[in-house]
């Protein structure tokens, strides 16, 4: 049966019911044993969506899961434990640590796609982005979650303020904020 975004293993919490669609049209133009990166997993809803997806397309390039999974004391469990059930585990590859390190390691331009989804504060967003934007390749696609407006009561607004500050400052005017309703933001590397 094809993969329904909007009805998709109700049983992996999570919070990406607007990541699901945008992985879903994403997915088509990923490459074939390209270099993805998924930060900031919790229990694993949409990096299994993902890889998920990619299966349907034929395309079983293993993805990076980064998450310092200190969040609660049983997500890694629970994240495993959805892996298990999924029969996913084999195409993930694991990494325990905080955002910036795991990018830190990483040769310049190697990423095809990575996807921000972990702290959604000001300092650390600009850090993340920082530190893994020199890591996309040309023509990849930087992405996050919950660019979701300025407003003085957002909880995510550092999301925004981060990102609008990213990207203007190094004249990038291909940021796409938004794309059908959801609060992705994606950029593809000149
Ligand atoms: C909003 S949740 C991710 C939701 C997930 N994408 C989903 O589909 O449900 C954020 C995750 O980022 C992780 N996180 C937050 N800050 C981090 C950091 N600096 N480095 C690594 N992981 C981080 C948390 O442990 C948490 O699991």
């Amino acid at each position: 049966m094809a993969l329904n975004p909007h009805d998709y293993r109700g049983y992996i919490e999570g919070w990406s019911s607007d990541i699901l669609p945008y992985y879903h049209d994403l997915a088509p133009k990923l490459p074939v044993g390209g270099v993805f990166v998924e930060v900031g997993i919790y229990r694993g809803r949409s990096l299994c969506y993902l890889i998920e997806r990619l299966h349907e397309l034929g395309n079983f390039t293993i993805v990076s899961a980064v998450d310092n999974w200190d969040w609660h004391p049983e997500d890694w469990d629970k994240f495993i434990e959805n892996l298990r059930s999924t029969g996913l585990a084999s195409s993930v590859c694991c990494e325990m640590g905080g955002s910036v390190s795991a990018a830190e390691w990483r040769k310049n331009e190697s990423i095809d796609f990575c996807f921000l989804d972990a702290s959604h504060d000001y300092e650390n967003v600009k850090a993340d982005l920082t530190a893994w934007w020199p890591k996309i390749k040309p023509g990849g696609v930087f992405a996050g979650h919950d660019y979701s407006g300025v407003a003085p009561d957002n909880p995510h607004r550092g999301v925004a303020v981060a990102v609008d500050e990213f990207f203007k400052a190094r004249g990038h005017h291909n940021l796409i904020s938004n794309p059908k309703n959801t609060t992705i933001w994606e950029v593809t590397k000149p």
